[in-house]
């Protein structure tokens, strides 16, 4: 009796430090510029003001190549991170290696089904469970612009290539860099990637980069891409190579150049700056149709610990509840995830973003971002990007470049 007596007791000693067990979490991100740094700190003061413990792991990088990489290396060492971010069909491939947990629980007591798109929660799932949780939309597809620089110069926001071409010669014989890049490969696909979806149209982008299909991959459309690229080459100043994204944001900022093709994370960078947009800088979405979204999102890691676990579910239920939803993506540059956040605090930036996602949403031209990792596996956009930054330092013809494209698409198959 005695005996019987002291399990239970036992048994409810484990109930209760799993249900009191204090929050932890070893969070690994790419977010180190000064907006993303801004915006990252917004969950970490969350985290710890519902009593969590944070334990930062930020791995400096745009775009995120070298935290997959200290990713892999934590996995393959036996000693995961708790929570990572990751985003689109990566959380699929790390599922299918068996180390993912399992977020439902949270989900389904948050009804996040009830205020989460379906395209963005279709990339949260892993065959029908919660793999994953959602911050924000990115767009992909924007050209910012320093505001006293394009005044200066008499040249308005083009809404064609052939106006932005027109406005970076003018600019160039002014003396002004018209395109700050920083000359990584992720930069580069990310210029590669508007500048496709702008003269493919999105039916074209979608064949090309969503479904593989080598036509469109050979295409004369396509090598008009690389053309258009091949000038894009030419309006980079000779100090691009492996410049920092944020960096080159910096360079709009001060004048030194009029254009970046960059997703809304450089306008955290403008923000965090002081800057104001109409005022300092211009955002307009590149010439062309559609929407390329990217959608930052945590996915856990399986680990023990009482403390971890509650650390995850806590995280996850913070990452998708409305005000960090709204906070964060104030600072971030992007949109909330999340359909039911007010933006009347939000810019006219912003505003534009979700307007155009709705209607692009409607008119079937809502497309996944293949250079931030939304709409391809990494063997298939690895494979594109290749060819993109080998096009862009060589003297590579683009009827060179399409033929190469196909064949390193069909090679990663
Ligand atoms: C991420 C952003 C990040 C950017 C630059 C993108 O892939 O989605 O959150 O700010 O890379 O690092």
């Amino acid at each position: 009796m005695k005996r019987l007596a002291l399990s239970v007791s036992a048994a409810a000693l484990v109930v209760a430090n799993a249900a009191y067990a204090e929050p932890k979490a070893e969070v690994l991100h790419w977010w180190t510029s000064g907006g993303e740094a801004k915006s990252v700190a917004v969950l970490q003061k969350e985290f710890a003001d519902n009593g969590g413990t944070w334990t930062d792991m930020p791995v400096a990088g745009g775009g995120g190549d070298a935290a997959m990489t200290a990713l892999r290396a934590r996995v393959l060492s036996g000693n995961a991170p708790t929570a990572v971010q990751l985003k689109g069909p990566a959380i699929q491939e790390w599922y299918e290696e068996g180390v993912l947990a399992d977020i439902s629980s949270v989900a389904e007591a948050e009804g996040w089904a009830g205020v989460l798109p379906a395209s963005i929660a279709a990339h949260m799932k892993c065959e029908g469970s919660w793999c994953a949780a959602p911050v924000n939309v990115h767009r992909v597809d924007w050209i910012w612009a320093n505001a006293d620089v394009l005044e200066a110069n008499g040249i308005e926001m083009p809404t064609t290539w052939e106006d932005f071409n027109a406005a970076a010669d003018k600019l160039q014989a002014a003396g002004i860099i018209p395109l700050a890049h920083g000359g990584q490969a992720w930069q580069d696909a990310t210029v590669f990637e508007a500048v496709a979806l702008g003269i493919l149209g999105p039916d074209g982008f979608r064949k090309a980069f969503v479904d593989l299909d080598e036509a469109t991959l050979t295409s004369p459309e396509m090598v008009a891409v690389f053309d258009q690229m091949r000038k894009m080459r030419g309006y980079v100043d000779p100090n691009f190579p492996g410049r920092d994204w944020n960096l080159a944001t910096a360079m709009v900022m001060n004048g030194e150049a009029a254009f970046q093709i960059m997703g809304d994370w450089a306008k955290g960078e403008f923000l965090a700056a002081g800057k104001a947009p109409g005022e300092d800088f211009l955002c307009a979405s590149v010439p062309g149709e559609g929407f390329l979204y990217n959608v930052d999102s945590f996915a856990m890691f399986d680990v023990d610990g009482d403390d971890n676990k509650a650390g995850q579910e806590l995280l996850a239920k913070l990452i998708v509840g409305p005000s960090f939803q709204k906070v964060f993506n104030l600072n971030k540059g992007s949109i909330p995830a999340r359909t039911d956040v007010a933006l009347d605090e939000f810019d006219s930036c912003a505003e534009l973003s979700a307007a155009d996602m709705q209607a692009s949403s409607d008119g079937g031209s809502l497309l996944p971002s293949y250079a931030h990792g939304m709409a391809l596996r990494g063997a298939q956009s690895g494979a594109i990007t290749d060819v993109v930054t080998q096009h862009f330092n060589s003297d590579m013809s683009s009827e060179e470049a399409v033929k190469q494209l196909a064949a390193a698409v069909a090679n990663s198959l």
